[in-house]
């Protein structure tokens, strides 16, 4: 598990979609990106989870500005968590 961002949610606890991840996702990004997938939907974000941490990574989405690195690890611990609904 990566525990190198202590602000990355709770240490030790499970990372989940609904709970964590899903609540990232503000109706401006959902609505901006539903033609190519829907981001408050656990199947679409799972099929694009590279897709969508390599573009935060770079600072290229959200198209009006780069998220917080504690939303960056925390996604990044999701996915090495195995993406968990
Ligand atoms: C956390 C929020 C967001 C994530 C994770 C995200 C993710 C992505 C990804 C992965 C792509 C590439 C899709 C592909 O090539 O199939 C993309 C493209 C795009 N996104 Fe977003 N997006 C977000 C928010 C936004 C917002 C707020 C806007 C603008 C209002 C936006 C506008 C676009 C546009 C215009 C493209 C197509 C052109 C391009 O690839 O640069 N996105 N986005």
């Amino acid at each position: 598990m990566n525990t190198n961002d202590e602000t990355a949610g709770t240490p030790g606890s499970t990372v989940g979609f609904e709970a964590d991840i899903r609540p990232l996702f503000r109706e401006l990004d959902r609505s901006s990106m539903l033609e190519t997938f829907d981001l408050w939907k656990y199947d679409d974000v799972v099929s694009n989870q590279d897709a969508i941490l390599g573009h935060l990574v770079a600072g290229s989405m959200p198209c009006d500005g780069p998220w917080p690195q504690s939303h960056i690890a925390l996604l990044r611990r999701w996915i090495d968590d195995g993406s968990q609904p």
